[in-house]
């Protein structure tokens, strides 16, 4: 039997070295610099960020690699390390929905930071190299579109002032009205934002951000890529996220942030949610789960790995009963990790697929990844990957 495959992160320099020398052999000369943007892994906080809600994702140690160089035409010209598919464009032609496929993500951005400093100042020359796993429910398209949106920041002096919260709304819309995923935010904030060795607690209200130690050493956030497919422009997520606009709405609610527990309960509010169709059960997922992430926070601070396990738990039963957005890999993967003693254990990301992430005592790790490797081979299901998630820091140049 198979035992656990881990997918480390890249080591920077020697990716950069090795980008820069394929740069040179694709474009002629060498880039600008090499920049990186993080994926993530969401703690808790789970289809929250677009009903305005919480969240509390960290940055991965995994990063996209975008080496750059500026031209002055508005010509894009992108390439991956990963694709055969090069992709070649007016910046002016990119919007809306102009492009497809991952080209989208990187087009995107420049477009609509185009707006800010005309098409002629954001053209360029780009080879990316992917270190997220992609489909894995870890943001691996922020982390590209991220990774390019720091690279012109930098490189373009007009835009070396533009705020971060600037940055990540251009990534959001390059998302959003470029690649066609109507995401909400959570992903391009913690890649853009994330602060070494913290979760970032994310209030999609306004999004601000806290930064929020990770006060149990002690603990590893283990995650399992189930490899199960996931795609966020599949409809789904879509949907549910239509059901919780179209609630609010019937609640006479700028959002479903606005509702409280309390609230919940009400015969009235039930009685009108109950005119929506799905809406009871995916409402009481998005008040619960923005009420366990602040539970969460206050047991980190308290240092409570029990109570935090717990309510990663409880959020794994409220996507999977009351969302339903897990999927078979993901159960397995949560009740695999969690029989054989992890502290707690949910679905992280849009869900369908994609990865679970488990609280676990480092001693246990490796018994656990074990225990999870072993279950898929058990269910018939192609070997899962393991990823150990230190808390990392935002995107930047490299080099
Ligand atoms: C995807 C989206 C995020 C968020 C999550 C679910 O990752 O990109 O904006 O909605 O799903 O929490």
């Amino acid at each position: 039997m198979e035992g656990p495959v881990w997918s480390p992160p890249a080591d920077d320099a020697r990716t950069a070295a090795a980008l820069e020398e394929r740069f040179g052999t694709l474009a002629g000369g060498g880039p600008d610099g090499v920049w990186a943007a993080p994926g993530r892994v969401n703690v808790i906080g789970e289809h929250t960020d677009y009903n305005g809600g919480f969240a509390l994702p960290m940055a991965l140690p995994h990063r996209t690699y975008a080496a750059v160089r500026r031209r002055g035409d508005g010509l894009l010209r992108l390439a991956s390390a990963q694709r055969e598919d090069a992709w070649q464009g007016r910046v002016e032609d990119v919007l809306p929905h102009g492009v497809t496929g991952w080209p989208a993500y990187v087009a995107g951005v420049a477009a609509v930071l185009a707006e800010r400093v005309g098409a002629g100042a954001v053209g360029m020359d780009v080879l990316v190299d992917g270190h997220v796993p992609v489909g894995a429910g870890l943001s691996s398209s922020a982390a590209l579109s991220c990774s390019v949106a720091v690279a012109l920041r930098d490189l373009v002096p007009e835009l070396a002032d533009l705020p971060v919260e600037d940055l990540v709304a251009a990534c959001v819309r390059a998302e959003n009205e470029v690649a066609g995923a109507a995401t909400g935010g959570m992903d391009q904030t913690v890649s853009l934002r994330a602060v070494a060795d913290h979760l970032l607690l994310l209030d999609a209200r306004d999004f601000t951000v806290e930064p929020v130690a990770w006060t149990l050493p002690g603990h590893e956030l283990l995650v399992v890529d189930t490899r199960a497919h996931h795609s966020l422009a599949d409809g789904q997520y879509e949907r549910r996220r239509r059901t919780c606009e179209a609630a609010a709405a019937a609640l006479g609610l700028g959002s479903l942030r606005e509702l409280s527990a309390e609230a919940l309960e009400d015969r009235g509010v039930q009685a009108l949610l109950s005119t929506v169709p799905d809406a009871p059960a995916r409402v009481r997922h998005v008040v619960t789960e923005n009420d366990r992430v602040l539970q969460l926070v206050a047991a980190l601070g308290r240092r409570d790995a029990e109570r935090v396990g717990a309510l990663m738990t409880a959020s794994h039963a409220s996507l999977r009963d009351d969302y339903e957005v897990s999927c078979r890999e993901l159960d397995v993967a949560v009740d695999a990790a969690l029989e054989a003693g992890a502290e707690g254990a949910r679905m992280t990301g849009g869900g369908f697929g994609g990865s679970a992430v488990a609280l676990v005592r480092r001693e246990d790790v490796p018994a656990v990844a074990a225990a999870v490797a072993a279950a898929f081979s058990r269910a018939g299901l192609a070997g899962p990957r393991f990823l150990e998630a230190a808390p990392g820091g935002p995107a930047g140049w490299v080099r």
